[in-house]
C-alpha cells in the first residue's frame, strides 16, 4: 500500500513539472509573434535619415569599420571607392550583400574571399532593412 502511494506521488510530481514546462513553451509561442510585429512596426516608420543612423551602427557593430574606413583602403577599399565604383557600374550595394552581385571593386580573387568569408558567415543573418540601412550609411559618406 505504502509503495503504490509512493509511486502515485512520483507520477503526480512528474505530470506538474511536465504541464510547467509545457506552460512555458506556450508562452514562449505566444510572445514571438508580439516580438515579430513589434520589429516590423518599427521598421515600416523608418524614413531615409533613420536608415542612415540605423547602418552607421550596423557598419560598427558589424565590424565593418576593421576592414573599411570612410577614406582609406584597410584591408578593403575605402568606402568612397566603393561609392565611386558603384555609382560608375551602376552597382547595388544590397544585392552583392546577398550574395546576389559579383564584387566590382576590388577583383583580386584573394580580396573578394575576404569579403565572402564576411557575407558567407555573418551579413546572412541580416535582415532586408539592415542590408538596406548598411547600403544607405555607405552611399552618404560623400
Ligand atoms: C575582414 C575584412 C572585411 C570586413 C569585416 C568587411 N569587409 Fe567588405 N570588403 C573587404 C575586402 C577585402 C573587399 C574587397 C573585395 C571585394 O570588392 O569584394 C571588400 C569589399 C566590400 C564591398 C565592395 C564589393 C564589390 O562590389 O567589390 C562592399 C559593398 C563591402 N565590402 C561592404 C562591407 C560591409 C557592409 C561590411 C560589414 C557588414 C563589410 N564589408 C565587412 C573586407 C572586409
Amino acid at each position: 500500500m505504502k509503495k503504490s502511494v509512493l509511486v502515485l506521488g512520483l507520477i503526480a510530481l512528474f505530470l506538474t513539472s511536465c504541464g510547467e514546462k509545457k506552460k512555458e513553451e506556450v508562452k514562449k509561442e505566444v510572445e514571438t509573434p508580439v516580438e515579430t510585429t513589434k520589429e516590423v512596426a518599427k521598421e515600416k516608420v523608418m524614413n531615409s535619415d533613420d536608415f542612415v543612423v540605423l547602418g552607421k551602427q550596423l557598419f560598427t557593430d558589424k565590424t565593418c569599420t576593421t576592414c573599411h574606413q570612410a577614406d582609406a583602403k584597410v584591408i578593403g577599399p575605402s568606402i568612397k571607392d566603393i561609392n565611386k565604383v558603384y555609382a560608375e557600374k551602376g552597382g547595388n550595394i544590397v544585392k552583392f550583400l546577398k550574395g546576389e552581385a559579383e564584387a566590382i571593386v576590388d577583383t583580386d580573387p584573394g580580396q573578394v574571399a575576404i569579403m565572402k568569408a564576411n557575407l558567407d558567415g555573418f551579413v546572412k543573418d541580416l535582415s532586408g532593412n539592415e542590408l538596406a540601412a548598411l547600403a544607405a550609411y555607405m552611399r552618404s559618406i560623400k
